[in-house]
């Protein structure tokens, strides 16, 4: 499939493995990468020097395209936003703010930046700002999220912006890969269907939830701190919203239950102090796959399926 985004960033498919805290490291992205995705290592893996680390533990395993995704509300992100300018990164996604601040730089350094948006008001921003294409996230994401669903936001934005815009959120095989591209995405970004691939390093009680998660698998947490998250049902996810819909506990003590609690789930799979973060497409995934299955699943699926299309009419 060549589209606006293969061409743009040197790619063979039009699929991102979506940047995730504590769990993005270079064996996964070079996995995604040499499937012909785009692997995407995360800015948070303990510190600007880890991430420098994987970077370069990226070159060594793959030499094909892959990307950086830059928390901006980290408390390192400066460092990090520099050190991908110095280790000759070509591709960065931002989250969780403005890239605003460098911007100049990362432009001026040749690299291509892609902000995640979950509304037509931001995507906007980050065209007028320079971002060479937008990451548009339903909120039937894993992880942090907005408001408006994958299937109404994606062709919001891309009616307002000029830019190409990738889909994400709710996507897990070639079905809702075709669907995005009928909406008018030019790629799909996947989160949760990537947690469970052999070169996923989260803890095996995750990946094991996640494979016996139904339909009706995840909860949302966090929206009354304004940072509402999706995660599994379990019972660290079940006690949060339970104190949050308490007035007795404070948003400080809330804050201070969830701190750390995704590191939890990931590496130590602690079923009642992790926060097992995942997207609505939970209850598809049925069994681990490698990385490159998973890739070439949802992109030849998405091709076959586009195919068949005009039999429908
Ligand atoms: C465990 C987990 C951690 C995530 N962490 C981040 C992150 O650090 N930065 C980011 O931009 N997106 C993050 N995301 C969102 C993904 O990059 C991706 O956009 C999303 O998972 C796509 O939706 P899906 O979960 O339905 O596939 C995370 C998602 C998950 C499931």
């Amino acid at each position: 499939m060549r589209t606006a985004i293969t061409q743009m960033l040197g790619i063979e498919k039009p699929i991102f493995q979506g940047g995730m805290a504590w769990i993005a490291d270079a064996r996964l992205a070079a996995a995604v990468s040499e499937a012909g995705g785009l692997g995407i290592i995360s800015s948070i893996l303990g510190g600007p020097d880890a991430v420098r680390a994987e970077i370069r533990r990226a070159k060594e395993l793959t030499s094909k395209p892959f990307g950086v995704n830059i928390m901006l509300a980290a408390p390192d992100a400066a460092d990090v936003a520099a050190l991908v300018i110095e280790e000759g990164v070509r591709i960065v996604t931002t989250g969780a703010g403005s890239p605003s601040p460098y911007m100049k730089a990362w432009k001026d350094a040749g690299i291509r930046v892609i902000p995640v948006v979950a509304s037509v008001a931001y995507a906007l921003k980050m065209q007028e700002l320079g971002a060479d294409a937008v990451i548009a996230e339903g909120a039937e994401s894993g992880g942090h999220i907005g408001d408006i669903h994958t299937m109404a936001l994606v062709p919001q934005i891309v009616d307002a912006v000029g830019i190409p815009v990738m889909a994400a959120g709710g996507i897990f095989d070639g079905r809702g890969a075709a669907a995005a591209f009928m909406l008018g995405a030019c790629g799909v970004q996947v989160g949760t269907r990537f947690l469970v691939a052999d070169e996923c390093r989260v803890h095996d009680v995750y990946k094991e939830r996640l494979i016996k998660a139904s339909d009706i698998g995840t909860m949302i947490t966090g929206k009354s701190l304004g940072d509402a998250v999706r995660c599994l049902k379990t019972p660290f996810a079940k006690q949060f919203a339970k104190m949050e819909a308490s007035r007795d506990v404070t948003p400080e003590q809330i804050r201070a239950f969830g701190t750390g609690s995704l590191r939890k789930a990931v590496f130590d799979g602690d079923l009642s102090g992790g926060s097992f973060l995942a997207g609505e497409v939970a209850g598809l995934v049925k069994r681990r796959e490698s990385a490159s299955d998973i890739v070439n699943d949802i992109i030849c699926g998405a091709e076959r399926l586009l195919g068949q299309a005009k039999e429908l009419i």
